[in-house]
């Protein structure tokens, strides 16, 4: 074989499954907090000033994020939603803010958010309206792409609403590269697949080039039912998702909301343990100046965060379903499983699942050491196949644990389904 073909060959061959987008972000899943579903398209600050859509409401969440932990816990973006601009662009076509809720403009609110040590993010649409209503991008994406960077944003949601579904893609990847134009460092959160999957599979090789994570289904709403629909939806599509995430680009299954009216402390649980499990962007859409000890214990949960942050970089799936439990896994670094045993049964008081019906149990051969994150923190201690451990899960609530294989032969893990699937991002230049 000529060496140029064998060359060719022999990159095809090696060629990691999908490459990420290369801008040096979301290496790890995003953390931080997002507006919408608390604070939703609330506008009238002369009514309601402690939670209407204006810049006190982000310097204030800034604050908090500062002195309760928050920042300290990871938690680093603070993102605008929708209903943040005039519904007018100015004279040259470059969208404003709202000159009574930003009297000082996204610039100032941006170095206030920098003087806090974090990041801030602003929300645009790839078509011509946001979904509120607002002035959208279509027509503008390398206008608005340099005004955000010019007022120093570092993170941008493109949402896909008034937009003909054959361009999104167009639209979305115009814009990645409108941004990467700039020179500015701008995580890039798209709804590319939400938008196009009542039409079509979305190609997820794309998108990840395009985007640092991607909606894939509806919004989430402050109810179980939405959680579930969420993990249902993920788990019917993950042999077409998962294998999509890794460093650089991620699913994104919504906002957290934990902290807020409509779930129970099991299901709060719940939606934090499989987000971690997800490698899901830890998004909080909660009021931080007013939150129970609790959900706060819960989302600083250093042992969760570290799941979700592993450096692996693999997203987890369902593995299997037994008398209405689910069993989730992720294999995270040095060949640790994270597992979350979550009980669908929505009657009675907790029931119990033998760990040996987990199908990651097989590292345990000859021994595993196990430690139970929730509902309470437990070390199980060295445990073997033959174990007689039994979950004990309230309903609608989550075990999560980690087990880690005291052996050098870790030959179990390696056939959990997508542990061999390399998903890598390209050479990233600015690291
Ligand atoms: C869509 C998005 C939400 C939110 C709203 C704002 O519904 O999916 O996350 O951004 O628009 O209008």
């Amino acid at each position: 074989m000529c060496r140029a073909v064998f060359v060719v060959a022999l990159v095809a061959l090696i060629r990691p499954a999908a490459e990420a987008l290369d801008n040096g972000l979301a290496l790890k899943p995003t953390m931080g907090w997002l507006h919408w579903e608390r604070f939703m398209c609330n506008t009238d600050c002369d009514r309601d000033p402690d939670n209407c859509i204006s810049e006190r409401l982000y310097m204030q969440m800034a604050d908090v994020m500062v002195k309760e932990g928050w920042k300290e816990a990871g938690y680093e973006y603070v993102c605008i939603d929708d209903c943040w601009p005039s519904h007018q662009r100015d004279a040259e076509g470059r969208l404003q803010a709202d000159p009574k809720r930003f009297p000082g403009g996204i610039k100032k609110l941006a170095d206030y958010v920098h003087s806090k040590g974090l990041k801030l993010g602003i929300y645009a649409d790839v078509g011509k309206n946001t979904c509120a209503g607002y002035p959208g991008s279509l027509g503008y994406y390398e206008t608005d792409a340099q005004t955000f960077a010019d007022w120093d944003v570092d993170l941008l949601k493109f949402d896909g609403c008034f937009m003909d579904w054959k361009s999104l893609g167009d639209g979305y990847m115009s814009m990645s590269k409108a941004l990467n134009k700039t020179g500015r460092s701008i995580l890039y959160s798209c709804e590319w697949p939400l938008y196009e999957w009542p039409f079509q599979q979305p190609n997820y090789t794309a998108i990840r080039e395009t985007c640092n994570h991607w909606r894939n289904f509806d919004d989430v709403y402050d109810s179980w039912s939405s959680i579930k629909s969420i993990f249902d939806w993920t788990a019917s599509h993950q042999d077409i998702i998962v294998p999509s995430a890794g460093p650089g680009g991620w699913n994104d299954p919504d906002m957290l909301v934990i902290g807020n009216f409509g779930l129970s402390h099991d299901q709060q649980e719940s939606q934090m343990a499989l987000w971690a499990i997800m490698a899901a962007p830890l998004l909080m859409s909660n009021d931080l100046r007013d939150i129970c000890p609790r959900s706060k214990k819960l989302l600083q949960n250093r042992l969760i965060i570290a799941i979700s942050q592993d450096p692996l970089g693999k997203q987890g799936y369902r593995t299997a379903k037994v008398d209405s439990f689910e069993v989730w896994e992720r294999p995270l670094s040095k060949n640790q499983l994270a597992v979350a045993v979550l009980n669908r049964q929505e009657i009675g008081g907790p029931r119990g699942l033998a760990i040996r019906a987990v199908p990651g149990w097989k590292i345990c051969d000859p021994q595993c050491n196990v430690t139970q994150i929730l509902p309470q923190y437990k070390e199980m201690g060295v445990q073997t196949q033959q174990s007689k451990i039994v979950l004990s899960v309230n309903p609608s609530g989550t075990a999560l644990l980690t087990v880690t294989p005291i052996s050098k032969d870790f030959k179990g893990l390696s056939k959990l389904h997508w542990e061999n699937t390399s998903v890598k991002r390209k050479h990233n230049t600015s690291l």
